[in-house]
């Protein structure tokens, strides 16, 4: 029987672009969420898998409903756009933080020397709750923290800040961990207090442990 709560996953980088062909970016593959989207889908639930422009093989999950974006500011429509009632909102995404203040319509010759003066994007999570969001749709947040220092330490502050359920801490400072490889460590922190540090493993097993996870100890 399918589980009736809607899982929306964001996976993947962001493009914000300078010009028609030149954009910041970040490594990220949508490895991670794919594999989260992938066991959400064994699992039952109804899946809305919202994917930014990473590593093309992660860019469909079957069975999910696929909304490709491109910029932040995309993503945050689409996330808003696919909440409702009591979804669960796991962003596995890595949003580009900032993007160019002007795009220019046309390429820019490289004799022009661009200056770049960037602007910061939305907060996709700080957005959810500025709009009260959480409480009026009872919905459950589940977010990432990727760092290469004091990862304990950002990983409470964003769960306080962006008013979060879970989150898991994604050390980059490790070779086995983070954007681009194959492996991750997770470590989870929830708003309760609870700390768990998991070994690492393959982001598919990580997929479906998170999945059963979030069953076992939240929605008994
Ligand atoms: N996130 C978001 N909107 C953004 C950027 C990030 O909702 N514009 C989400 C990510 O998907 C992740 C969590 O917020 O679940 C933390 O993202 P992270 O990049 O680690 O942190 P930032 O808030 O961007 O802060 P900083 O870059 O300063 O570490």
């Amino acid at each position: 029987m399918a589980n009736k709560r809607r899982i929306v996953v964001t996976s993947g980088p962001t493009r914000e672009f300078i010009d028609p062909i030149r954009f910041i970016s970040n490594p990220s593959t949508g490895k991670m969420g794919y594999h989260i989207a992938k066991a959400a889908v064994a699992r039952g639930y109804e899946v809305v898998y919202i994917v930014g422009p990473g590593d093309p093989q992660y860019c469909d999950v079957v069975g999910a409903k696929t909304k490709r974006v491109i910029s932040t500011e995309d993503m945050l429509k689409e996330v808003l756009r696919s909440l409702k009632k009591q979804a669960i909102l796991i962003m596995a995404a890595a949003p580009a933080d900032y993007r160019p203040e002007k795009r220019s319509p046309v390429k820019l010759k490289k004799t022009e020397s661009p200056e770049l003066k960037l602007i910061p994007n939305p907060d996709i999570l700080k957005t959810i709750n500025e709009k009260g969001l959480k409480d009026k749709l009872g919905l459950f947040l589940v977010g990432f923290a990727a760092e290469t220092h004091n990862g304990e330490n950002y990983a409470l502050k964003k769960l306080e800040e962006k008013n979060l359920d879970i989150i898991f801490l994604n050390d980059l400072s490790r070779k086995d961990s983070g954007f681009a490889v194959e492996t991750n460590q997770l470590t989870l922190f929830t708003r309760e207090g609870r700390k768990e540090k998991w070994k690492t493993d393959s982001k598919e097993k990580l997929g479906e442990k998170i999945i059963s996870t979030l069953e076992s100890y939240f929605f008994r």
